[in-house]
């Protein structure tokens, strides 16, 4: 089984790619045949979408790229990072420029949406967004879980979850990513 992993945010800083990577990691640790590919948003960075710049542009390569990285995954694991209450600017013109292409950017993957903020909603609102779209955008949602309070509960030099049950949670949402 390959996984496609990223964060929805482009800051080299981010505390959802940590997530990602330890999710990553410890999925590959668990399960023999699954093996995640962790990439970068940065690396598909385009210019801001309007329909203008599509006249102008047609789809650029990097568009196309992430739409086939998903092609070619067996699954999705996004961890969405929240500013204003929604989609980092980055994802989302990401995403605005892959639906040009194909509306459903999620192509029926098998997906796990998680979420993390440094505050206590955990980027909660992002999430639900995400999870509420999903099935127009194909993603076959199998699970999500928002981890609060990042600093709290995440040991950032042995980059692991040190908050028990989350941990339990993010086990068995990976589980059910399996099924
Ligand atoms: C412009 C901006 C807006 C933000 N808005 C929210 C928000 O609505 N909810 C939230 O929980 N955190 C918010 N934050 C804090 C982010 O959760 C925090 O910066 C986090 O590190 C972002 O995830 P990332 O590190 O993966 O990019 C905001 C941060 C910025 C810079």
């Amino acid at each position: 089984m390959k996984i496609l992993a990223f964060a929805a945010s482009s800051s080299t800083k981010s505390i959802n790619k940590a997530l990602i990577i330890y999710t990553g990691q410890i999925f590959e640790k668990k399960y023999e045949n699954v093996e995640v590919e962790v990439i970068d948003i940065n690396d598909y960075e385009m210019p801001l979408f309007s329909t203008d710049r599509e006249d102008e542009l047609g789809h650029p390569q990097q568009a196309h790229d992430f739409i086939k990285k998903i092609k070619n995954s067996d699954g999705l694991i996004i961890s969405f990072a929240e500013h204003n209450g929604s989609y980092t600017a980055a994802y989302k013109n990401l995403f605005d420029w892959a639906s040009r292409i194909e509306v459903k950017v999620f192509q029926n993957k098998p997906s796990l949406f998680l979420s993390t903020s440094t505050g206590q909603g955990g980027a909660s609102s992002v999430l639900k967004a995400a999870e509420n779209s999903a099935p127009f955008f194909g993603a076959d949602l199998k699970a999500t879980l928002s981890i609060p309070s990042f600093e709290d509960n995440f040991d950032r030099t042995n980059n692991q979850l040190t908050n028990a049950e989350l941990k339990k949670k993010l086990n068995d949402a990976l589980f059910k990513l399996c099924m």
